[in-house]
């Protein structure tokens, strides 16, 4: 296949759309001929794979654009002491995650759209193909992102609104939006998301928790308020940033060395208990976001680590049920993990979908509940230290 050789590419749009049908992600034909008639070719010019990259033509290039694949299209440096370390900062997505999140959006004709994380346009391409492109505004941290999605798009035929812009400020200016979608993480909503959502308004978010996460669901239930249960959906999407040249959330640098004098004591529950629970460890972070929790066999501990704060526990007990704790950093991070794994225990190990989340259009009058938003059990969604 030579440059030019993209003859196929209707076909294979209409294969994809096909398979999100047939693997059950996508029921809404409208969704399925948006995906049909959409060129991802014109939106990822360049895959990138590690050290390697993909342009158009090579071999396996058209293959890639329309697998179900997410496609890595720029790397920012890691910062860290991997030398020259590079993680993805911007990507086409998913398409099954796509077309889930599509779907969540409930669109219907006439809405107006907010898409925050332009990426490629490739989204913003779907929904200005399903409610025309003047209902569909998308906005990017990254100005160069934001000017090559404005080519890709102009190129499929397509001219939504675009603006380069912090996501977390919403769109530039006084604009009511029916639905907002997010296409990268959060740790909790925006309040100019929900000043910007109409009265009837829907946002879908991923939410930031480490690995893949579920997806924030949350309808306007007053003027300063959005409501909704955690969709368990997984989904894994890169953070929303603050600083274009950092692939990371402003809030989850790596980790600075620890500081201060070290916290000994002991905990009763059994570090072992905490890895490998998928369930558990979306409670866990939800009550310490950005939490890293990892077990070393060869030293004997799990190690937890939050920005600054560290802790590690001992595998082996101290005495019978009791297990040796040092602490260091700002404040004492185990105490906040043992607190709530006693919590999940004590609920009866709640699944991701008895959980939801109430947010106020204020930092910190954000929570996550449990079965319902006046429950007895809530506690603050997305406090970072
Ligand atoms: C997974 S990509 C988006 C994929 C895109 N929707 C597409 O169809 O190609 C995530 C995007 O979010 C953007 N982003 C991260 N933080 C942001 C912020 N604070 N405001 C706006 N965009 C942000 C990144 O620059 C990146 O392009």
């Amino acid at each position: 296949m030579d440059a030019l050789d993209t003859g196929t590419w209707e076909a294979r749009a209409a294969a994809l759309a096909d398979e999100l049908v047939f693997t059950g992600v996508l029921a809404d034909r409208a969704w399925h001929a948006a995906f049909a008639a959409t060129p991802r070719h014109l939106f990822v010019p360049r895959i990138l794979d590690g050290a390697a990259s993909l342009g158009a033509g090579d071999p396996g290039w058209l293959d890639a654009v329309y697998s179900d694949e997410a496609l890595a299209t720029q790397t920012r440096p890691a910062g860290d002491t991997a030398a020259g370390r590079e993680i993805a900062s911007s990507s086409s997505s998913k398409p099954t995650v796509m077309a889930v999140m599509l779907e969540r959006l409930g669109v219907e004709p006439g809405h107006r759209v907010l898409e925050i994380g332009t990426g490629t346009g490739y989204n913003a391409a779907l929904l200005s193909h399903r409610l025309g492109a003047d209902n569909v505004y998308t906005l990017d941290l990254d100005p160069e992102l934001v000017d090559m999605a404005h080519e890709h798009l102009t190129a499929a035929g397509y001219s939504p609104h675009l603006a380069a812009g912090d996501g977390y400020q919403g769109w530039p200016g006084e604009m009511r939006f029916d639905r907002i979608i997010a296409t990268c993480a959060v740790t909790a909503i925006p309040p100019a998301w929900i000043d910007q959502l109409a009265d009837g308004g829907r946002i879908v978010a991923p939410l930031d928790a480490g690995a893949a996460g579920p997806l924030l669901v949350l309808d306007k239930t007053a003027d300063d308020e959005v409501s909704g249960r955690i969709d368990p959906f997984p989904v894994l999407f890169m953070p929303m940033r603050a600083d274009v040249t950092s692939p990371f959330a402003a809030d989850h640098e790596p980790p600075a060395a620890a500081t201060g004098i070290p916290h000994y004591g002991t905990t009763a529950v059994d570090p072992a208990t905490l890895l490998n629970r998928p369930e558990l460890a979306l409670f866990l972070w939800l009550h310490a976001p950005g939490l890293r929790l990892a077990g070393s066999v060869a030293h004997g501990v799990v190690v937890a680590e939050r920005g600054p704060a560290r802790a590690e526990v001992d595998l082996t007990p101290l005495t019978e049920g009791t297990w040796a704790v040092r602490q260091s950093g700002p404040y004492r991070l185990w105490d906040t993990i043992e607190h709530a794994a006693t919590a999940f225990n004590a609920l009866g190990k709640p699944d991701a979908v008895r959980l939801g989340v109430t947010a106020l259009n204020l930092p910190g009058k954000q929570f996550v509940w449990l079965d319902d938003p006046d429950s007895d059990y809530s506690w603050p969604l997305g406090i970072s230290t």
